[in-house]
């Protein structure tokens, strides 16, 4: 790989910039200044620095995002603030959201740019479990709550497949509960319960297969996923064999 697409790729200047850095002599490679921004690189074994600091070669980011809600699940809208602006100052080029969140809806949404993960996390064979925390008015039922468990019909050719459902509370005329699905239908969970005379007034999801939204991250907050996270992604998906 060229250097200056290197550097690039890291993130550390336009391709002109970049190559500026190199001819002022600010870049190393295995000690050696360079000034050839199209120096050849072994990316496996060269060792390069910028300003004296080390560089470990990264192209595909990973982050976790806590949705806060009025913000839309896109890279661009012309109406609403999206997503990808509270992630303006994040590394990484062609950064997209995994799958979509309702703009009401808040929780955990993961950003990536790597589009295998991204689509084995998203492809209905691979029956990955999202978690919500659902705030509904009505009464659940033992004979409603089967329905969700079983598979309701909320208007598509098929029946929803089996959710997990654990109630939290209820109230004479409302009910908290978590909920898991295993598809990503439109609008499903809203619609899963408007199937079973309920509404849902706030919707927020906590998981995504192996990943759990981290409580510590404050609503708009993001921060980059551990090597742990995104390695039990991988794994769960089949990218990577299991350890
Ligand atoms: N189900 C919904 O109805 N809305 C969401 O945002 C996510 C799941």
């Amino acid at each position: 790989m060229r250097l200056d697409k290197f550097l690039c790729d890291m993130q550390l200047g336009t391709r002109s910039q970049v190559k500026e850095a190199v001819r002022k002599g600010l870049v190393s490679v295995n000690d050696q200044t360079i000034t050839s921004p199209d120096f050849k690189l072994d990316i496996k074994n060269d060792n390069v620095s910028y300003e004296g600091r080390q560089l470990m070669y990264q192209n595909l980011f990973y982050y976790m995002l806590h949705k806060p809600a009025g913000v839309v699940t896109a890279t661009k809208d012309q109406q609403a603030p999206t997503v990808m602006e509270l992630l303006s100052d994040a590394r990484g080029k062609n950064l997209a959201p995994v799958g979509r969140l309702d703009k009401d809806t808040e929780g955990l949404l993961l950003v990536t740019n790597d589009g295998e993960l991204a689509h084995r996390l998203l492809s209905p064979e691979k029956h990955v479990e999202k978690t919500y925390y659902v705030e509904c008015f009505g009464v659940l039922t033992t004979d409603k709550q089967k329905l969700l468990e079983n598979g309701v019909d909320i208007g598509d050719k098929a029946l929803t497949h089996p959710a997990d459902v654990r109630l939290l509370s209820q109230c004479a005329c409302s009910y908290t509960m978590e909920l898991t699905i295993t598809e990503g239908r439109f609008h499903q969970v809203k619609r899963m319960i408007q199937a079973v005379g309920g509404q849902v007034i706030y919707l927020k999801r906590l998981s995504m297969g192996t990943l759990s939204l981290d409580r510590g991250l404050q609503k708009g907050a993001y921060r980059p996923l551990t090597e742990k996270e995104i390695l039990d992604l991988k794994q769960l998906t089949n990218m990577v064999a299991a350890r």
